[in-house]
């Protein structure tokens, strides 16, 4: 366990993207901090901009003697990633493996031999050095496959139905909602009775939610969406939505269909809209175009960003371990994740694979198993 392969990133001054597999010393462990040997870590699409930027991976190439993936960057996009240039940056949000190795704390020591999933930004690795408080420990029987999507998704998931009770809201509207996030956002909100509307674009997605028992789907690709999202808002009440798609017109759709249901029952002047305070929250990029927005809803509503790690920034510790908590008890249920096809390190940088898991098809996430030879 001296050396551990590792995927790393780096776009150039020159417009060049390039993702190689280098081999690096494992560090000795700090009192506080555990060896994790990464043996299943997801590729989620936060994970896709860290890796590639804005490269054009259709001319994407790979040098086997090399070990290095290599793709052009159009000039005029460089300096939109001016902080990042000429800088060789680990890669990989999370994953899972197990303890082998420990510093000296007797919390940090208790973790050997455990399954547990990391949290790290350079998971991409045969072994990853950690703080211990950058795991959540598994329980006996759960694999490391299991516990390979413990944080990102789930924790958002949770993280979605929290912000909906602090900032007062009792319904949440949800797209690109067959998702593997959309999917347990689903779970936990049969499973504490909070109405959703999940917004999908095909009738597979339609189905998929349908199985797990979603009560309110509306396909945007159906002519009659704008009435189906406009009574589903009418009948769950809700007033807050997370978008993970961002680009076109169905954040300003959303709000316009709140304030409908809001304004409703007006009567006399209604100029500045209904009272309720209509909110949506952009926390994904899956559609770079611009955001449209149409201002039909009155004065009363807000769009922001969201991000997980200042959601967690806001908790106490008690509250964040109550939720990894929950998450292990849970990983084979509600944050239950399938893999489409596990990847090697070397596999990750095939130029035909990466088209493939770049797609982020609905059902089609990769895993990727350092293990692999
Ligand atoms: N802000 C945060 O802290 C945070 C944390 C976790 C996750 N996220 C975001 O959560 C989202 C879901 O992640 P995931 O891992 O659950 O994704 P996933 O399982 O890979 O699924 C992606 C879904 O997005 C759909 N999609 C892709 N492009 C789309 C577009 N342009 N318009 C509409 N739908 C589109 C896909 O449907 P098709 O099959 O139809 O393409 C698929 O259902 C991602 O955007 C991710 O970045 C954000």
């Amino acid at each position: 366990m001296n050396k551990s392969k590792q995927l790393f990133t780096q776009i150039t001054s020159e417009g060049q993207l390039e993702v190689s597999l280098k081999e690096l010393d494992v560090p000795a462990p700090k009192p506080h901090e555990v060896i994790v040997r990464i043996e299943a870590a997801p590729i989620n699409p936060s994970d896709m901009w860290p890796m590639f930027g804005p490269a054009d991976l259709t001319e994407a190439k790979y040098d086997a003697d090399k070990k290095l993936m290599t793709a052009p960057i159009h000039k005029g996009m460089l300096p939109r990633i001016k902080s990042r240039l000429d800088q060789v940056l680990p890669i990989g949000n999370e994953g899972a493996g197990t303890v082998v190795a420990t510093g000296d704390h007797p919390a940090a020591k208790a973790l050997m031999g455990k399954t547990v999933g990391v949290l790290s930004g350079a998971v991409y690795s045969e072994f990853c050095c950690v703080p211990m408080q950058a795991c959540i420990v598994h329980n006996e029987n759960t694999t490391a496959k299991e516990a390979a999507s413990s944080f990102v998704n789930p924790l958002t998931a949770l993280g979605m139905v929290e912000t909906m009770r602090m900032e007062g809201h009792t319904g949440l509207v949800h797209t690109a909602a067959a998702s593997a996030l959309g999917q347990m956002l689903n779970k936990i909100c049969l499973a504490e009775n909070v109405p959703l509307v999940n917004i999908v674009r095909n009738q597979q997605q339609t189905d998929i939610l349908t199985e797990i028992g979603a009560k309110y789907i509306c396909d945007s690709s159906s002519p009659t969406f704008r009435v189906d999202l406009y009574k589903a808002i009418a009948a769950t009440g809700a007033t807050l939505a997370f978008d993970a798609i961002g680009g076109g017109e169905l954040v300003s759709d959303i709000l316009t269909a709140m304030e409908a249901v809001g304004s409703k029952d007006a009567v006399g002047f209604n100029t500045y809209g209904s009272e309720a305070n209509k909110q949506v929250y952009i926390y994904g990029g899956l559609d770079f175009s611009p955001t449209v927005l149409n201002r039909a809803y009155g004065m009363t509503w807000g769009i922001g960003g969201w991000l997980l790690m200042r959601f967690l920034g806001k908790l106490q510790p008690e509250q964040v371990a109550q939720l990894h908590k929950k998450v292990a008890d849970e990983i084979n249920t509600t944050f239950a994740s399938n893999f489409t096809q596990e990847l090697s390190l070397e596999e990750v940088m095939q130029p035909q694979t990466v088209l493939k898991y770049n797609a982020k098809k609905t059902g089609e996430k990769y895993l990727v198993n350092p293990t692999k030879a």
